[in-house]
């Protein structure tokens, strides 16, 4: 396939040169025989709607938006997707002429990371979602889908994990308050979704937050244990994951959006995780 007839694609964000999505994309596009080329575009931090529209011009299909423009993305779209309207912010693009339609694969990554790579089904359990910044919004409509027992959302600032579950509370049994307030209680499956690792900081949880057998989920990944993942394992959980696989689902799932086909998650998850 020439390079030159490839559909082009991309992902903006800033800083952006050790994402693995052109990884990722690249490897899909030579399993399924897609005729497309991704690639990592650095967007200036007050440039991202310029450097949409001069990838618009040069001829680009789709793009997937990381930090920090996820909000700005969802602004400057003409048409949503619901889980994009839920989630309040756009991680994939779709350019049809000049309208951009936009998306959100986040939060059904981390599903079906969750269902099919880590075999750990949702319904009727007992959820604790850590955070209630943009990571952990785009989880929420997702998760819900899958019927929990229950969905308890956690943040330092307090507020802003109420109003969250105020304004998903439609669509299940879903609460939201403070570390403190997890006292007393269990969870089956703790997802972290605040950027407190990047400090190496871990949220304070009370130590037998961790119902027997428990997994605990981090979205972010690293080479090592994340600070999340390792206070786990430190308090005995032996289910253990982090958000490499989101990230490879998510990127699955914009795929299907762009191409209407999905590609094998398994081979390139297990090249990137011994990479
Ligand atoms: P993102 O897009 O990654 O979600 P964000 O919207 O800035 O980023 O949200 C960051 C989240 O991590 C918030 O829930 C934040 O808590 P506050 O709402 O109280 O600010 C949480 N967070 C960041 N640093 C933290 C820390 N050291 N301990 C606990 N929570 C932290």
């Amino acid at each position: 396939m020439s390079e030159s007839t490839a559909e082009l694609y991309c992902v903006f964000g800033n800083p952006i040169s050790h994402s693995k999505s052109p990884a990722i994309h690249n490897r899909f596009a030579l399993q399924t025989g897609e005729n497309l080329h991704y690639e990592a575009r650095l967007a200036p931090i007050d440039g991202f709607v310029a450097s949409v529209q001069a990838f618009i011009a040069e001829g680009g299909r789709g793009a997937n938006v990381t930090v920090p423009f996820k909000e700005e993305a969802f602004r400057l779209c003409h048409e949503l997707t619901p889980r994009a309207q839920l989630a309040g912010a756009v991680n994939t693009l779709s350019f049809a002429g000049k309208r951009i339609v936009g998306d959100n694969t986040d939060g059904a990554g981390l599903v079906r990371d969750l269902l099919s790579n880590l075999n750990t089904p949702l319904a009727g359990r007992r959820l604790l979602l850590l955070g209630a910044g943009g990571a952990a919004r785009g989880a929420i409509g997702p998760l819900l889908e899958q019927t929990p027992a229950s969905l308890f959302i956690a943040n330092r600032t307090a507020s802003k994990a109420a109003g969250l579950a105020q304004h998903f509370s439609a669509l299940g049994n879903v609460q939201g308050g403070a570390y403190q307030d997890l006292a007393g209680q269990q969870f089956e499956i703790v997802i972290n979704a605040t950027s407190a690792s990047l400090g190496g900081n871990v949220p304070p949880l009370p130590e037998d937050v961790f119902a027997p057998d428990a997994l605990a989920y981090d979205m972010m990944y690293g080479k090592t244990d994340t600070p999340f993942i390792a206070m786990a394992r430190a308090a005995g959980v032996t289910r253990l994951a982090d958000g490499l696989g989101m990230l490879v689902e998510q990127a699955a799932e914009a795929f299907l959006v762009w191409r209407h086909i999905r590609p094998e998650t398994a081979a390139v998850l297990d090249t990137l995780r011994h990479a």
